[in-house]
């Protein structure tokens, strides 16, 4: 052990141990330790936020873009080419045929396509006529409309039951019914079976030959 003395006989004391010295580090390490804690907590932070920022854009987007909506079938409007209805007590009777306006309403943002399907029409109960709905493919946040033609025939319609009504107002009322199956697309990453009902109310005007009161559930 050639430890150097120095005039006084002591060894000379190494750096580390210089009271001082030691103070200095302490303080730089305690000071880098808390710059350290500090850009931790800071990194923290930002994950935090960028967390929650990534998490409300997804939830916006899956509660609008990629929700998927039913889409909304019903009967806009209709002309007739044919109208014939007697009112006479004895013999009622319609044979009607009708051109009606259907609408698919689609609401979500991607498109829908359904199947072949059919639309009835019933008189109180008594279905009247029907048409097919062929398949076809609504397109995004968009109406698609088309045209049926469907004969409405009183044939199966009880007598007095027609008597009756038209004994009391110059009205026919229908309703009509349909169901479509298809599926939902939205940005070819979301796909999901959806059905969709028609029920609607209408009315027929006998004497202006018009169709009024459409309302749909
Ligand atoms: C859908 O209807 C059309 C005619 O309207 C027919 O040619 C086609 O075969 C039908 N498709 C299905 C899957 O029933
Ligand atoms: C969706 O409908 C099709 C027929 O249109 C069927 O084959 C398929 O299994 C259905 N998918 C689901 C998830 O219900
Ligand atoms: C259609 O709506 C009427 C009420 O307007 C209701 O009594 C009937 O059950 C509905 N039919 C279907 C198939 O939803
Ligand atoms: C049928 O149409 C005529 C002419 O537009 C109108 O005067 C009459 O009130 C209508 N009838 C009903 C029941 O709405
Ligand atoms: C619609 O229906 C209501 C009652 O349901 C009736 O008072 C009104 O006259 C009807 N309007 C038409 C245009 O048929």
């Amino acid at each position: 052990m050639a430890e150097k003395q120095d005039a006084m006989g002591r060894a000379p004391a190494p750096s580390h141990v210089n009271p001082y010295g030691r103070v200095d580090e302490e303080v730089a390490e305690v000071a880098e330790r808390d710059e350290r804690r500090k850009k931790r907590m800071k990194c923290f932070v930002y994950l935090v936020a960028f967390i929650v920022f990534q998490t409300a854009v997804i939830l916006i987007f899956g509660l609008t873009i990629m929700k998927v909506r039913t889409p909304r079938f019903r009967v806009r409007s209709a002309s007739f080419n044919t109208f014939n209805v007697a009112t006479a007590n004895t013999n009622p009777s319609f044979n009607i045929q009708m051109l009606a306006e259907l609408g698919v309403k689609n609401a979500n943002f991607g498109h829908y396509k359904y199947q072949n399907s059919t639309i009835e029409f019933y008189y109180r109960g008594t279905k009247v006529g029907e048409a097919p709905v062929p398949k076809a493919r609504a397109k995004a946040r968009s109406t698609r409309k088309f045209n049926v033609i469907v004969d409405l025939s009183s044939t199966n319609v009880p007598t007095n039951l027609l008597a009756d009504e038209f004994r009391n107002s110059a009205i026919i009322p229908l309703t009509s019914q349909s169901k479509l199956r298809g599926k939902v697309e939205i940005m070819k990453i979301m796909k999901k079976n959806k059905s969709t009902n028609m029920n609607c109310t209408m009315e027929i005007n006998i004497s202006s030959e018009q169709l009024g009161n459409i309302s749909c559930r």
